[in-house]
């Protein structure tokens, strides 16, 4: 369980959901590194579960002043950075009809702008020939109601995957996307009452192809995969990790 031994890692996100399940796989590879959030508590309890070889730092990915922060910190102490996440994100939800300029800034300063500049900052202290991950969303594959802007954000984002990496040919640095489908998450608690949490979930798995919504772990599982060597040919490129139900009609 070496595949990322030496390496340090920043995720972004990495308190909650999918990023710390990211981080728990890198972890569990050897990497060493930062998790990045606003929320004091997850990150401390986040920490406290990664363990010494990881820092939490409290930062506004939207904030370019803190993204600074973030990485020289994070060098700092590790040493230059090989392997970013740029995690943190938020499904959003309104209809052309209705979105306000506020609500179409906030969206997209989160899910588009933070990654741009997450990216931007990290260049100073990444090694060359490290890697780059950018999460995505299968809302930028199929138009579901009411989640236009946020598809939109992402659809973006698994663009600048294959931009950045052109960009960034001569240092060897290569971009790609992790799209998860439903995952299990936190993120579920912002959307539905919690009494409702299992049904909905229940009924999620039941239009999933593969028979469940995913987990954390299957998203870190692939972001060791394109943290490490054994990826070393895909560039650019994008990776769903949703059960089938993106492109699979059941
Ligand atoms: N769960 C799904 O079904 C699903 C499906 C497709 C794509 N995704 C994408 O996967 C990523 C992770 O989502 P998740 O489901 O794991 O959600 P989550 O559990 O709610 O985690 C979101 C993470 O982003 C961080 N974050 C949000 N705004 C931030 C900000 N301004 N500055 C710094 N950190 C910020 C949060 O930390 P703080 O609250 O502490 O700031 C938290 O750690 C997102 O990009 C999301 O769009 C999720």
């Amino acid at each position: 369980m070496s595949k990322l031994k030496n390496k340090v890692a920043v995720v972004t996100g990495g308190n909650s959901g999918i990023g710390f399940g990211i981080a728990e796989a890198f972890k569990s590879e050897g990497a060493a590194g930062a998790i990045v959030g606003r929320n004091h508590l997850t990150l401390e309890l986040a920490a406290a579960q990664l363990g010494n070889d990881f820092i939490a730092i409290n930062a506004d990915v939207t904030n370019l002043a803190d993204l600074e922060r973030v990485f020289k910190d994070t060098a700092e102490k590790f040493g230059k950075i090989d392997v970013l996440v740029a995690n943190a994100g938020a499904g959003t939800t309104g209809t052309v009809a209705d979105v306000s300029e506020a609500d179409y800034n906030k969206t997209m300063d989160l899910n588009l702008k933070s990654v741009y500049f997450t990216v931007q900052k990290a260049l100073p202290y990444m090694n060359d020939g490290g890697s780059i991950i950018l999460i995505g969303s299968n809302a930028a594959h199929r138009a579901y109601p009411s989640f236009g802007l946020y598809g939109a954000a992402k659809a973006a984002v698994i663009f600048l995957a294959k931009s950045f990496s052109n960009d960034l040919l001569a240092r060897k640095i290569r971009v790609n996307v992790i799209t998860p489908g439903t995952t299990d998450t936190p993120a579920f608690d912002k959307f539905v009452p919690v009494e409702q949490i299992d049904a909905v979930k229940t009924q999620f798995a039941s239009v999933m192809p593969i028979g469940r919504i995913g987990q954390p772990s299957d998203i870190g599982k692939t972001a060791v995969l394109l943290a490490s060597e054994e990826s070393s040919f895909l560039l650019g490129t994008e990776i769903l990790v949703d059960g089938g139900m993106t492109y699979l009609a059941k």
